[in-house]
């Protein structure tokens, strides 16, 4: 009976110490962790594009408006899909009149956290960004700003909107406006996720796969460039440091990369180092799409980047880490909203066929309510 009491406290002794030892080694590896990486932020808010509920409500009706672009096909949403964690699963998405794009989609999900927008960083943020695809020839493809706006103009719904998000201006439906709204609704986007919960203080978000490959992803040096709160998005670096990078991804062309952006020599083959952030969820990867499978990107980073070769058991263990990153979507991404009708509006050849002016809907008429 003692001896049982005995073995019993021993054995809840002994329990409670490897508790302790595992919640001080979790304790090593949070501090060492927070030490370069940081847990998202609520929201990307930026000083020149300040988050309101109405730009945001307004820029997520517009991130799936198709009826702005060139034949009416393309939205941000077709190479973003919410059901695709942002992206297309394409290696080069198709956008207006089935033009292929020059490179991969990123996701749009915790974009606006980087030092700047597209593989080369050749958009100065997210509102740049969604201002230009507009124009973009293999994106929305409009010959010009004029012709998209009034694209969005003859669809009469947006006008209460965008005067509600810009209220006091004369004009609001402008380019610059549509990036703002849009940009302002990429700034809540944001996906926390079970190593977030980890940074906080939670030993038990992250397996022990997850946490022996946070370790290794730190060991092997992937944070010299994988870091932050998006794990990437911080800085440029060439594309194969160790050796020419379409060796190791089998590319079929050769992207010089921010040279073709700043003509400077030492741009040849740098890209944006992209956030890792739901990287699980957005394959295929690199800026071409090159390369469909996680655990062999992460090789070919070591390979190219570090000129390391990775073991089985170390892939294993950073495949795992990353899954750890893959996070929450956010409800007004998932659910897609109903767009404002065109069908009230009269083509304006024709306005004197029922006499007097097109009726415009307004916010308080009966149908602003079905957008909302
Ligand atoms: C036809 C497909 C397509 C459409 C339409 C499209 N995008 Fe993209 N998006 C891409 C591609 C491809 C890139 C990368 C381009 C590059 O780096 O050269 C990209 C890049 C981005 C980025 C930068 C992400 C990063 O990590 O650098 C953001 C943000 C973004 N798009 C948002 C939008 C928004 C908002 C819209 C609508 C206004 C939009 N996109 C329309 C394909 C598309
Ligand atoms: C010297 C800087 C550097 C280091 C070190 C580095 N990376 Fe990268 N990483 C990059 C760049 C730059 C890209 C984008 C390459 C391109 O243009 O496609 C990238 C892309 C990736 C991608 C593809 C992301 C996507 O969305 O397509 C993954 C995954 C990745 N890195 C993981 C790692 C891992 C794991 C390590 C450590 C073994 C690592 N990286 C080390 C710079 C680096």
């Amino acid at each position: 009976m003692i001896r049982r009491v005995l073995t019993g406290s021993f054995l809840i002794a002994s329990t409670a110490y490897l508790a302790l030892a595992a919640t001080a080694a979790d304790q090593d590896l949070r501090t060492q962790a927070l030490g370069v990486f940081k847990p998202l932020p609520a929201t990307m808010a930026s000083d020149d594009n300040p988050i309101t509920p109405e730009k945001v409500a307004l820029g997520r009706l517009l991130f799936f408006e198709t009826r702005v672009s060139v034949d009416g096909t393309v939205s941000c949403s077709r190479c973003h899909q919410p059901f695709l964690y942002g992206t297309d699963a394409l290696p080069k998405p198709i956008g207006a009149e089935h033009r292929v794009n020059p490179r991969n989609s990123p996701t749009v999900l915790n974009a606006a956290l980087q030092i700047s927008a597209h593989w080369r960083g050749d958009r100065k943020d997210v509102e740049d960004q969604a201002t230009k695809a507009l124009i973009g020839f293999p994106s929305f493809g409009n010959p010009d700003f004029g012709v998209a706006m009034a694209r969005l103009k003859a669809i009469p719904g947006y006008a209460p909107l965008f005067a509600k998000a810009f209220p006091g201006q004369a004009d609001p439906i402008t380019p610059d406006n549509w990036g703002k709204a849009i940009g302002a609704y990429e700034r809540t986007l944001v996906t926390p996720a079970p190593f977030d919960a980890y940074l906080g203080g939670h030993d038990a978000a992250l397996s022990r796969d997850a946490k022996a490959g946070l370790q290794e992803f730190m060991d092997v040096g992937c944070v010299a460039c994988h870091s932050g709160a998006g794990l990437g998005g911080t800085m440029y670096s060439k594309f194969g440091v160790t050796e020419p990078y379409w060796k190791a991804t089998g590319s079929k062309g050769i992207d010089k990369g921010r040279f073709d952006v700043t003509k400077d020599s030492g741009d040849m083959y740098v890209f944006k180092v992209p956030p890792l952030r739901n990287v699980a969820m957005t394959p295929p990867y690199f800026h071409d799409g090159s390369v469909a499978a996680l655990p062999d990107a992460v090789r070919i980073m070591a390979r190219v980047q570090l000129g390391k070769t990775l073991n089985d058991e170390q892939v294993a263990h950073i495949v795992a880490f990353l899954d750890s990153l893959t996070g929450k979507l956010p409800a007004d991404f998932v659910g897609v909203p109903t767009l404002p009708p065109s069908a009230f509006a009269e083509t304006p050849s024709q306005p004197a066929a029922r006499g007097g002016a097109p009726r415009l809907p307004t916010a308080t008429s009966p149908g602003a309510g079905h957008y909302k």
